[in-house]
């Protein structure tokens, strides 16, 4: 039985990673010892039929050594601590991180199973031991309209994106609960009044957003509440943020295409503007693709169907769209809904479609896992 030690799963990543865990079992297909970063000696967490022990300091590069995998969700911080201390040690073992530090390196593999498996065994039987999860957003896209990226018939894409509040942190949801609740507040009164007028209201909300405390905006940094802010991550300076130029190296890079990676083809070229929106935990994209040849659309439909067995397809109405192409309709769940897909305006080799995928999910922990029970079934 391997050895499987786990940090940084007392955060919101790690705990859905758990929680995944138990549902599917995987603790009983291992031997798991549990880290901690701040308190060494404390309990591990509680899981039926298993004895998590006592949490190792999770910077002990001895008890790390030990292990046959690690797993963290402790952030990137960490990895870009101990990763090349522990591997300076001669330690050979597997590395599986959500965190972004290691993503992009030569000896690293993206992984996101359902869309790019191949690509996974090829690097297993390479040698390769550092295995990262993707943004999140890529993640959510992928799940989506990765078939269509398969069947290489992305020329070149354009994303919109609605990010929710968790893609910055369980703190940054509870700051936009926070702001609707101060923005409640400013007209509860009024609200309560069928007769108050609606600009009086729409001018105290506005007031109340511009009056919201330090406190209140110290994550986003502007209310997000009633609000959106069409900007994510660093600024690289080159009109791009971090999340924007994910979108076109981490997807690229999963395809195992571009220079420099086993080429199954040239980069295909994709933009993106990242958007955070008020919505909780699941992240949105409202996608152009140019197709690189005209297929009929029953034939797209198909392609972008089978993407993945968690891939569905919604079709293009009102009705199917208001009850299963929403964050509120998919949150807490695996399946990636993919709807408004019609060819555009623009001619026949030009296609729309929106996708929505829970980013704690598909866009962090169960990629993971599941790398976990690839490598244990190797
Ligand atoms: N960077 C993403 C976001 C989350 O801010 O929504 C993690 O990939």
């Amino acid at each position: 039985m391997k050895t499987v030690g786990l940090v940084g799963w007392r955060g919101m990543v790690g705990s859905v990673l758990m929680q995944r865990m138990r549902d599917e079992g995987d603790f009983a297909l291992v031997r798991p010892v549990f880290f901690s970063t701040s308190n060494a000696g404390g309990r591990g967490p509680d899981i039926a039929g298993v004895d998590s022990g006592t949490c190792q300091d999770a910077f002990d590069l001895a008890a790390l050594e030990a292990l046959d995998i690690v797993i963290t969700c402790q952030g990137g911080d960490y990895t870009s601590e101990v990763h090349p201390k522990l591997r300076a040690t001669g330690w050979r073992g597997i590395w599986i991180d959500a965190a972004k530090t290691l993503r992009m390196q030569d000896d690293a593999i993206i992984v996101l199973d359902p869309i790019n498996r191949p690509v996974i065994d090829a690097a297993i039987d390479r040698g390769i031991r550092d295995f990262i999860g993707s943004n999140c957003t890529v993640a959510a896209m992928m799940m989506g309209v990765g078939g269509l990226f398969n069947h290489d018939l992305v020329e070149w894409m354009t994303c919109t994106t609605y990010q929710a509040a968790s893609g910055g942190g369980a703190q940054h949801m509870r700051e936009l609960l926070t702001q609707f609740g101060t923005l409640h507040e400013a007209v509860a009164g009024e609200l309560a009044d069928p007769a108050s007028a609606i600009l009086d209201i729409d001018r105290k909300v506005l007031a109340a957003q511009h009056g919201l405390s330090a406190a209140e905006t110290a994550h986003f940094g502007v209310p997000l509440g009633g609000n959106l802010i069409p900007w994510i991550d660093r600024d690289l300076g080159n009109g791009l943020s971090l999340e924007e130029w994910k979108g076109m190296a981490e997807t690229n890079k999963i395809l195992g295409r571009g220079p420099g990676l086993d080429a199954t083809g040239p980069e295909i070229p994709i933009d993106s503007i990242c958007v955070r929106v008020g919505a909780m935990r699941c992240h949105s994209q409202s996608l152009t693709i140019k197709l690189t040849r005209d297929l009929p659309l029953d034939e797209v439909e198909d392609i972008v169907a089978r993407s993945t067995a968690w891939t569905r397809l919604v079709p293009n109405t009102r009705d199917a769209t208001l009850a299963e192409l929403t964050p509120a309709a998919v949150t807490g769940t695996l399946t990636i809904p993919v709807g408004r897909l019609r060819k555009l305006a623009l001619g026949p080799r030009y296609l729309g479609a929106f996708t929505i995928g829970d980013q704690l999910l598909w866009g962090a922990a169960e990629p993971l896992r599941r790398m976990l029970r690839i490598l244990l079934a190797a």
